[in-house]
Order: structure tokens, then C-alpha cells, then sequence
């Protein structure tokens, strides 16, 4: 039985932070156990280009700098991506690629793209420049029926994307379907895909445990058994398409407790811990370092972290709450006991 793993510092490859008292927080919480995060651009007023994306990344360094912690910005898809900003983005070492949301999928989304076509000229510059699109790959139509809005969006527009743009390099963020997985699977080395700890813990059934579970939304929503084990396969497989990215999104527990309750899943305190409970659950713990440390980092053409992050197996609670201002944020797992800790080396 393997009780210590010694990894190279893990990527978190999709990471929000917010901004104010909650990206002071909640960084931290990324930084002690991740040495890189790709952080998503999805604030209030959304990061659309590089000055802004330099602000941000310069704003999270302060809170983080006792940290080894590299933040990796990515722009929010927006039709003021000409060439001139996008050879910028190219050029600049603490961006790492552009996110594009369907308009109104997903929490501040509103300013994303109504149609894909509108962004076929941007694909192919980025495409000619090399630079990654990472996609929300939901459809934004809503009288198509939830469950099925990712499966739809392979179909109607990523399939499309990657036919007419081939050499282009785009991760399918959090997905959560069988058919996502297979998608990925059968498409060339330019497609790869982010897989969150609530995509592989739980099934749709979770947000209706004894009643409504608001801490257990998130979009994309939890889908059947079959596509939770089809996701949990994808993960600990082996192959270096599908790599680690929390989607760690944190929310008010006012705001998510609402009636109309945000999406998102707070799970960056525990992140590599619970990801080895995972793993270790489903007697894959020898793929966590690869899931964790070289698949994501080989995708983005990034060298592997020379840090390590020692995991050992000991008792471990998640905490009930964390406090925020005069809230306080539910995490992913709150009060449930793990067997793995993160530990100093
Ligand atoms: O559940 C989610 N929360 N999914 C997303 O795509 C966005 C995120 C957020 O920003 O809260
Ligand atoms: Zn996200």
C-alpha cells in the first residue's frame, strides 16, 4: 500500500479567484498546494486583454508571494482580439491562453460570444500563432434540456471548431460526460480536457440528497452514474489528454443559498487531497502525478514544477465552513473525513 507520494508541484489547470477579500483568501488556499494555476477571467468586469490581465496576475502575486505559486492568466474571448493583442498575448509570459463562454452559460458569462461563428476569424489567428483556446463547452440555448447542453455543444460546434481549425490547441474544460471523454479520446492531440474533483466524486443524484443541495451545483450540472464513471475512467486512464483542473469557483454561501442560487464548487482548500482520496478509492493512486504534475504541463508546453508536494495518508477533515468577510464560503466535502493530507517535505 503506497502511504507517501512525493510529487512534482501540481498544476491547477482552471481556477477562479475572484477579486477582494475572496481572491485574498481563497489564493492562498491554491498556492500552498499548487505551484501553477490557469486563472479564470470570468470576474465581474471580465479580463479582455492584456493590461488588464497583467493587473490582475500582478494583484494575485501580492497575496501569494510567501507561495512558490505562478498564476497563469487567460484572456476572456471577446471580439476586440485582433492581431496586434493577440501577437501581445503571445508574447507575454504570464498569459497562457484566451476562454471563451457561450453568452450567458455560466456565472459572468453575459459578455461571452453569441455566435461561434463570429469567432472563426480570432480561431484562426490563434491558430496561426499557436496560442490555446480553453472552452466552456455548454450551449447557451435553454430550451435545450440541461443535461444534455454539453453533449449538444460537441456536437453543433466543437466538432466543427476542430475540423476547420485542426492544428489548433483546445482544452474542453471541466467535462462531465461520457460523451465528452469520448470525444476527446478519438480527436487528434490538439483537443484535451480538464477534469474537477465533483465530476468524478458524484452523480446528478448528489444535488437532491434529502433535498435540494445548492453546494452541489455547478455548471456544467452533475450528470447519471454512466457519465461520472465514464469521466472517473477518462482520469485515471493514463492518458495524458485529460488532466487536472478544479473549477475550484467560489461563492458567498448567501449566494449560493438564494433562490436563484449560483453555480460553482469551492474546492481549493483540499484540492490534491481530495483528488488522492479519489484516486486512491479507485486503486489509482500511482496516476496521480501524472493526472496532476506532467499532463496539463505537457499540453501547455510548460516544463514539469522542480518543487514537490509531498501527499500522505493520515486522517483529514474538511472544514464545515471558511470564513469570508461576514460570510462564509461551503466547500466541496464540508466536514467529510479523507485519508490523505499535504504535508512539508
Ligand atoms: O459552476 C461553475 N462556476 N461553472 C462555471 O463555468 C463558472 C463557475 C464560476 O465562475 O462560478
Ligand atoms: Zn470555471
Amino acid at each position: 500500500m503506497i502511504n507517501e507520494l512525493i510529487i512534482p508541484r501540481p498544476d491547477d489547470m482552471h481556477l477562479h479567484l475572484r477579486e477582494g477579500e475572496m481572491l485574498k483568501v481563497v489564493s492562498q488556499h491554491s498556492a500552498s498546494q499548487f505551484g501553477r494555476a490557469i486563472i479564470m477571467p470570468n470576474l465581474k468586469n471580465p479580463i479582455i486583454n492584456i493590461e488588464l490581465a497583467h493587473i490582475y496576475c500582478d494583484e494575485i502575486k501580492k497575496y501569494t508571494k510567501s507561495y512558490q505559486f505562478e498564476p497563469l492568466m487567460a484572456i476572456y474571448f471577446n471580439e476586440g482580439l485582433n492581431l496586434e493583442e493577440l501577437k501581445k498575448i503571445k508574447a507575454s509570459s504570464k498569459v497562457i491562453g484566451i476562454k471563451l463562454y457561450p453568452k450567458g452559460v455560466t456565472t459572468n458569462s453575459n459578455k461571452g460570444i453569441e455566435s461561434f461563428e463570429l469567432g472563426y476569424k480570432i480561431f484562426e489567428m490563434m491558430e496561426e500563432l499557436d496560442i490555446p483556446l480553453l472552452i466552456h463547452g455548454e450551449v447557451n440555448d435553454i430550451s435545450v434540456d440541461i443535461f444534455d447542453r454539453e453533449k449538444i455543444f460537441i456536437e453543433k460546434h466543437l466538432t466543427r471548431v476542430h475540423k476547420e481549425f485542426p492544428k489548433l490547441r483546445i482544452v474542453l474544460e471541466h467535462i462531465s460526460t461520457k460523451d465528452a471523454t469520448e470525444f476527446v479520446k478519438e480527436t487528434s492531440n490538439k483537443i484535451a480536457a480538464t477534469i474537477t474533483p465533483q465530476h468524478l466524486l458524484y452523480n446528478r443524484n448528489e444535488l437532491f440528497l434529502g433535498g435540494f443541495r445548492p453546494h452541489a451545483f455547478c455548471l456544467p450540472v452533475l450528470k447519471r452514474e454512466e457519465h461520472r464513471v465514464a469521466v472517473l475512467d477518462a482520469a485515471i486512464s493514463g492518458n495524458s489528454k485529460f488532466f487536472l483542473g478544479t473549477d475550484s469557483a467560489p461563492h458567498k454561501r448567501s449566494e449560493k443559498e438564494s433562490s436563484c442560487g449560483c453555480a460553482g464548487i469551492y474546492s481549493a482548500l483540499n484540492a490534491m487531497e481530495i483528488y488522492a482520496e479519489i484516486f486512491d478509492r479507485n486503486d489509482a493512486i500511482e496516476k496521480l502525478m501524472d493526472f496532476s504534475s506532467k499532463f496539463g504541463a505537457d499540453f501547455y508546453k510548460l516544463n514539469q514544477s522542480k518543487e514537490k508536494l509531498k501527499l500522505i495518508r493520515s486522517r483529514n477533515k474538511v472544514p464545515t465552513t471558511i470564513k469570508i468577510d461576514d460570510d462564509e464560503i461551503i466547500p466541496l466535502m464540508a466536514g467529510q473525513e479523507i485519508g490523505w493530507n499535504c504535508s512539508e517535505i
